[in-house]
């Protein structure tokens, strides 16, 4: 060290001094300049690698959407027939709170009926009459899902939304006063209120909708009863079924 003159000693030493300056800002801003990028792809990066995670988790829901009580589809399940809503002018009351209604001129005969019946002492209870197919829909589809019952099974004892007979106004269910635990049920054909209608029903111009074993498929129904008294009537039922017709005998139901 001493072997150097001081002035060449010092110079270096300055000129390094001053040249390691810039060097090391030089480094340093390469090391920022790293840093930013490896942050700016790391930054990218992961944003990116998320939607492509949940979509290929969330991949299945599009194809196959979580089932809700109205998104399954109505198919004719069982050989149900397709029915248009009775007009509201149309409907009649048959019960004294007037929850349960017909269309009118089944509504009239009902009446007669039930006060025949009542004279022989045969208590008829109306369960259900006028449906609209809002209100199917929520009976098809709730109590299926409450039930955790495949389309098929439901409907083999309440019609799908549209193809219920009591969206006519014309079908009404009815049960024995004296024996409400048949409500509903095939019991209900051992009820002296069951052997009444079989013998006189048809005086009132009402008829079984779905006896054993009937063209449609649909389940025995002894307490489902509808009213074919008049040419709209006549008309709703059975030309609904010669309609049906050429896809039953397809189907070789
Ligand atoms: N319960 C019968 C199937 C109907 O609603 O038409
Ligand atoms: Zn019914």
């Amino acid at each position: 060290m001493d072997e150097i003159p001081e002035a060449l000693r010092d110079s270096p030493k300055n000129k390094q001094s001053s040249r390691q300056l810039p060097l090391f800002l030089i480094g340093f801003s390469l090391g920022l300049g790293m840093l930013a990028i490896i942050a700016g792809v790391l930054l990218f990066r992961s944003p990116a690698k998320v939607p492509q995670k949940s979509a290929a988790t969330v991949t299945p829901t599009p194809t196959t959407p979580a089932p809700t009580p109205t998104s399954e589809p109505v198919e004719n399940v069982l050989g149900h027939l397709p029915y248009e809503e009775a007009p509201e002018s149309e409907l009649k009351a048959i019960t004294p709170d007037g929850r349960i209604r017909m269309r009118l001129a089944a509504a009239e005969a009902f009446l007669q009926l039930q006060a025949a019946a009542r004279a022989d002492g045969v208590i008829l209870i109306p369960i259900s009459g006028f449906r609209s197919v809002r209100e199917q829909n929520r009976l098809f589809f709730e109590v299926k899902q409450q039930r955790n019952q495949e389309a098929s099974k439901r409907a083999e004892v309440s019609a799908p939304p549209g193809y219920s007979e009591h969206h006519t106004g014309y079908a009404i269910d009815l049960g024995d006063g004296r024996s409400p635990a048949t409500n509903l049920s095939v019991s209900f054909e051992k009820t002296a209120a069951f052997r009444w209608l079989k013998n006189n029903a048809n005086r009132y111009s009402f008829e079984l909708s779905f006896p054993p074993n009937n063209p449609q498929g649909v389940s025995y129904e002894p307490w489902h009863w509808r009213y074919v008294g008049d040419r709209n009537s006549l008309e709703t039922f059975y030309k609904a079924r010669e309609l049906k017709q050429p896809t039953n005998n397809s189907q070789s139901r």
